[in-house]
């Protein structure tokens, strides 16, 4: 049996600390935000910019879901506005963007990264698209020197979906701290994750993180005044524990996946397409996700052989029923359509052992 990730390999190896921090946050009796949130935060900062003293404001979130509503609502972007995203996505990305009552305007892949095609976005903006919306798909940073120009120049905000990319990075600059805010999902999977659900907005904003510090405690700027309708989308303490404790070691850990994914890409890429690493990015391989016309024969000879290995993601965002009433049809975004039928991410978690891997790899290639 090979799984796709191992959490209770990790957890062992950090059982007593974690225990004796979760045991002491139960008896604080302090639950939600508090002083292990705030240190977080100043930890998460810290983690990000690598320096002590830094202009980046980490805040604590429920969820990465609630970090990509928070930077919405507190960029004021709402009903009538559009929003530049990729359709090659997780959900949570484009329901976002329409639960704040905007219009999602999809640009196709690049058919190299997965990523949004820098190149199309132009050609997408119109006097009502008021910010694009990147995601680091899988762990691989999108260009964002190209992002942050033509936001610029079009005067639009940016908010990364960092969900997959705790870690990665663009010639030493890690995502999440270029545009306006950077959106991040510690859920159990994540290469950051929590127990539970979790999530961090950054923002180098002043403006941006006191109103984001208002809008996830319920617009309460003072107990008991609202000055505007927020959200419920805090931090607890124990996930703030638990994070703690992890992103000690999460340097190491983005490394051991890089080292599993520099394996199967020797093993592998005669035979199937591997994933794309760009000159000066550093890939947090969130996924080790591989491109075969023989997908769905791969995926079931794993299988056969007790191996794990998911579809990310079997259908674009535009063809989901949800999406119905966009009027977008197949066709429309034909290099997300193509990726969708092709891709299949193979286990890489940090402790899988090499030889793990070499059998993955040996069964794809008889498979072919
Ligand atoms: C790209 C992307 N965006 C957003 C999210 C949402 O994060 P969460 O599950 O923490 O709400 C996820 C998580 O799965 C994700 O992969």
């Amino acid at each position: 049996m090979i799984p796709m990730l191992d959490l209770k390999k990790e957890f062992l190896e950090i059982q007593d600390e974690v225990i004796g921090t979760v045991t002491e946050i139960l008896k604080s009796t302090r639950y939600v935000l508090g002083p292990h949130v705030e240190e977080f935060e100043k930890q998460f900062s810290r983690f990000l910019t690598g320096s002590d003293v830094n202009g980046l404001h980490s805040l604590g979130v429920a969820s990465g879901t609630g970090a990509l509503f928070l930077s919405l609502a507190s960029l004021s972007i709402k009903k009538g506005d559009e929003v530049i995203t990729t359709p090659f996505t997780f959900f949570a990305t484009v329901e976002s963007i329409l639960y704040m009552g905007a219009k999602p305007v999809f640009v196709d892949i690049d058919d190299e990264t997965l990523n949004i095609d820098v190149n199309k976005i132009e050609d997408k903006i119109t006097k009502k698209t008021r910010a694009i919306l990147p995601v680091h798909l899988f762990g691989l940073p999108c260009n964002m020197d190209r992002v942050m120009d033509i936001a610029n120049s079009h005067n639009l905000h940016v908010i990364e979906d960092c969900a997959q990319s705790t870690g990665a990075q663009i010639n030493g600059r890690r995502t999440g701290t270029f545009g306006d805010t950077g959106c991040f999902s510690f859920y159990p999977s994540k290469n950051l994750g929590c127990y539970g659900d979790g999530g961090a907005v950054v923002t180098k904003s002043d403006t941006i993180y006191e109103r984001i510090r208002t809008l996830r405690n319920h617009g309460s700027c003072g107990n008991y005044v609202h000055h505007e309708v927020g959200f419920n989308s805090r931090l607890d303490e124990i996930q703030a524990g638990v994070l703690l404790i992890k992103l000690r070691r999460l340097d190491e850990k983005n490394r051991m996946r890089r080292e599993n994914a520099n394996l199967y890409t020797s093993l592998l890429k005669d035979v199937v397409r591997c994933p794309a690493e760009p000159d000066g990015y550093v890939h947090s391989y969130h996924q080790y996700t591989i491109r075969s016309a023989h997908r769905d024969k791969i995926k079931e000879t794993l299988a056969n052989e007790g191996i794990s290995s998911v579809v990310y993601y079997p259908s674009p965002i535009h063809l989901q029923e949800a999406l119905k009433g966009q009027g977008l049809k197949r066709g429309d975004l034909p290099v997300s359509e193509q990726a969708a039928s092709e891709v299949l991410s193979l286990p890489v978690y940090p402790e899988m052992p090499a030889e793990s891997i070499r059998k993955v790899a040996d069964i794809i290639q008889s498979c072919l």
